[in-house]
């Protein structure tokens, strides 16, 4: 198709997950929400909708516990908690993340500590952790990033030869899959985020998963200001805050959850023929597919080979905006340590704590460290994606795509 018709061609709407047209929202939630509200209960201590979302939750995985919460950041802030480092200790995670997975480590006093990526699944990997493992090191964090599974073989056995926890960051990968079971249900901790933009939402929300009854005792404790509801004698334990989910958002969820299996079914079918009508055009690369493991598409990422489309992915972006398609070249601006909070170490008044207990080593952020996530930022174009997608609209975004990656090639 010619670039200029389709530059012309009137718009095709595409679901917009901050909108209703992007999310899946119906008459189940409108009567949960409803039955919350006429019980006239709305919190989680006393109701029973929070309790029936983690009780689903927890059989849909197959773990023994699960546990809501207030946002993705607070399921790692729990997780963390639980893990409960000694100020100035070590938590290994990645540079390209959402903040809110990095500064709740900050918040418990620990150290993140970043190591790279793998610049086309875009995750940490076994290596790169390795390289950066030290005897102060208490918890690994691994994003499965944008729904890609990472490596997780490879990182539980490098996490047991050094007796280190892993906590997965699974808010961008509801039923990603690795070889050995879904993601958020092989390691001691799982973090999940029910945020606007996710597989299944509630506005703000997170759900933690585990297996491990005492690290259940103590994010639970930790959701609910370390108070022993239920105890003969309860107090408040330890340094904990409210971090529940209300049961107006616990209804939604019932609601959601419902729907998630089908949400990533649509995402991954439409994903794969995005990726059979792309397979040909020049200068981009389709999402790696991982082996033995499914990915679950939060978002379409390309690679562009900037060798191919001068400009890389701002030009790409840019030719696909002339028609009408939104995509976000780089997905975050920088690698999270070059943010004010890492790079000026702005935490707690003038303080820098807990950044003055760190070992050198661990605040080393030179560029020739990283190389795939710089590599990563310079050639990915993240395409907005959801389970309201239809034929037409994917149809729609190939053949924008490849006019344009076939017009800058041209011009190369
Ligand atoms: C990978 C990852 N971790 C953690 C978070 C934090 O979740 P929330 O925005 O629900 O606090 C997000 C963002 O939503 C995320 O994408």
């Amino acid at each position: 198709m010619q670039i200029d018709r389709l530059m012309l061609e009137k718009t095709i709407e595409f679901p917009d997950d901050q909108a209703a047209s992007g999310r899946s929202f119906g008459r189940e939630e409108m009567d949960l929400l409803e039955q919350a509200l006429l019980s006239g209960t709305l919190t989680s201590t006393k109701g029973q909708f929070v309790k029936s979302f983690e009780q689903r939750f927890a059989a849909l995985h197959g773990v023994r516990h699960a546990l809501a919460c207030a946002s993705g950041s607070a399921a790692v802030h729990c997780a963390v908690a639980a893990i409960d480092p000694e100020p100035g200790e070590e938590i290994i995670t990645t540079p390209i993340t959402d903040m809110g997975a990095l500064t709740p480590i900050l918040f418990q006093g620990a150290i993140p500590v970043f190591a790279d990526v793998d610049p086309r699944s875009y995750n940490l990997t076994a290596d790169s952790i390795a390289s950066v493992i030290s005897e102060r090191t208490r918890a690994i964090v691994v994003t499965h990033l944008f729904g890609h599974p990472a490596e997780m073989a490879a990182i539980r056995e490098l996490g047991e030869k050094h007796g280190i926890p892993i906590i997965e960051d699974c808010a961008q990968a509801f039923l990603a899959e690795t070889a050995d079971g879904l993601v958020g249900t092989t390691e001691s901790i799982g973090c999940f985020s029910l945020q606007q933009g996710k597989h299944i939402t509630t506005g703000e929300g997170g759900v933690l998963t585990t297996n491990d009854y005492a690290l259940y005792q103590r994010m639970k404790l930790f959701v609910n200001k370390a108070w022993g509801y239920g105890d003969p004698q309860p107090d408040h334990y330890f340094l904990a805050l409210n971090y529940r989910l209300s049961e107006l958002q616990g209804a939604v969820a019932l609601g959601q959850l419902e729907k998630l299996e089908n949400n990533v079914s649509v995402r991954r079918k439409n994903a794969q023929l995005l990726s059979q009508l792309l397979a040909d055009v020049p200068g981009i690369e389709t999402p790696a597919s991982p082996s033995n493991s499914r990915h679950s598409y939060w978002r379409y990422c390309l690679d562009i080979d900037p060798g191919l489309i001068p400009e890389g992915p701002d030009a790409l972006a840019n030719a696909l905006g002339k028609m009408h398609v939104s995509s976000a070249p780089r997905y975050i601006q920088k690698p999270a340590f070059e943010c004010a909070v890492f790079r000026d170490r702005q935490t707690f008044g003038n303080s820098r704590w807990p950044f003055t207990l760190a070992r050198p080593e661990a605040l080393d952020y030179r560029r020739e460290r990283f190389p795939g996530a710089y590599r990563a930022l310079e050639r990915i174009l993240v395409l907005p994606w959801n389970e309201r997608y239809l034929e037409i609209h994917v149809k729609r975004l190939a053949s924008a795509i490849e006019a344009a990656c076939r017009d800058l090639a041209g011009r190369a």
